[in-house]
């Protein structure tokens, strides 16, 4: 695949991803880390990382959201943070919650911490450890979100469902209100990484997809002056794809746990694509020039129909992995848009796959085999 010679881009990414490690205590089976990851030997040192934000925020970076695998694994979590309050980015903590003690929450505070995302894979408690992998996960969680607010930090609860879970929608919502977050992000699985490995397993009905959109409609109107909430809808069952990772190289920049540098989570599945490190490469050249980041920018690339598509600005044509992935081609239009001529099986696949019985899921591990335990 040849790069397109361009000028630099011009325009600064707005957010940083800093996948600080892949270890994690939770093994979701819809977890978007790619198959293969990085262990512990081979994550950037916390000198790198401080070097790496400093060069975000030259580069204009205003947004530092810490993710993984779990972030609280790294003992340096406390100064990255630290180094993000001093270089004025506002900082993130996307976490699972269930191995952060109060004094290590207290002390990410006092660095500076600026909001907190925790995700819960169910209300029930059952379905959250079977979903996790990881056993009394709700009362954790549920103590940290009051840690959280009592500290005085913003929360977002994210809710990531599917088949197992969807059926709990409201009770999310009730638990959100609840645990007094002030946003609820309700996402329907991506199917990229480990959520494409099981994607019969978690895959849900349509029916059960418009009650959800029902849910979340009726529940915005009841409590939209007290929860602010979020709505991703599954990709196989859309009309539009979702303008994925706000364009290729557009708004958003990761540093993956080894530090190679991406356009989004699952760019590396794309053939022929050399994505720079931190460790060779000044983070400004890598997002202003580099040829990974280049390639799907701007819509010389694009194949009809989105060439000529009203539509190419808003969404600039879908995901180029989930083309890469459904049709082996990252320049064709995503096949979740009802244009695309791939559309009607795709959905024709989802369909076929929520009407069977569900297969066991498969765990996300590091540097183990991946169990399968009845779904
Ligand atoms: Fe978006 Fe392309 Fe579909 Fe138009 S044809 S809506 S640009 S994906
Ligand atoms: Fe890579 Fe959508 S996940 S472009």
């Amino acid at each position: 695949m040849n790069a397109i010679p361009r000028e630099p881009w011009r325009e600064p990414p707005i957010g940083l991803l800093a996948e600080l490690t892949h270890r994690c205590p939770l093994a979701c089976p819809y977890c978007s880390n790619p198959l293969e990851l990085t262990a512990r030997e081979r994550e950037l040192s916390t000198e790198v990382w401080l070097r790496v934000l400093e060069e975000a925020a030259a580069l204009g970076v205003l947004q530092l959201h810490l993710s993984g695998g779990e972030p609280t694994l790294r003992t340096d979590l406390e100064a990255i943070v630290a180094r993000a309050r001093a270089l004025e980015l506002y900082s993130n903590l996307i976490t699972a919650g269930v191995g952060v003690s109060e004094r290590r929450l207290e002390a990410l505070a006092k660095a500076g911490l600026d909001h907190v995302q925790l995700s819960v894979q169910d209300v029930d408690p059952e379905g959250c450890d079977r979903i996790g992998g990881f056993k009394g996960s709700l009362a954790r969680k549920v103590a940290f979100a009051r840690a959280v607010r009592a500290l005085g930090l913003p929360l977002t609860l994210n809710a990531v469902v599917h088949r197992h879970n969807l059926d709990r929608l409201e009770r999310f919502v009730e638990l959100a209100l609840e645990l007094e977050a002030d946003r609820l992000e309700v996402a329907h699985v991506q199917y990229y990484g480990w959520a494409l490995a099981n994607r019969a397993a978690l895959m849900p009905t349509r029916a059960q997809l418009d009650r959800s959109v029902e849910i979340v409609k009726a529940a915005r109107e009841r409590y939209g002056d007290r929860l602010l909430i979020d709505f991703v809808v599954p990709d196989y069952y859309a009309t539009h794809p979702k303008p994925c990772a706000s364009g290729w190289g557009r708004a958003v920049i990761l540093v993956a746990p080894d530090g190679r540098v991406l356009p989004c989570h699952a760019a590396p599945t794309i053939p022929g694509l050399d994505f720079p490190s931190v460790k060779d490469r000044p983070l400004a050249w890598i997002w202003h020039e580099s040829p990974a980041f280049q390639r799907f920018r701007g819509f010389e690339w694009m194949q009809e129909p989105c060439r000529s598509c009203p539509r190419r600005e808003i969404d600039f044509g879908g995901c180029r992995c989930q083309a890469m992935q459904l049709l082996g081609d990252p320049e064709a239009t995503d096949p979740a848009c009802s244009l695309s001529p791939h559309h009607a099986r795709i959905r024709a696949l989802a369909e076929a796959e929520a009407a069977s019985a569900p297969p066991p899921f498969r765990y996300r591990r590091l540097a183990e085999p991946a169990a399968a335990v009845p779904a």
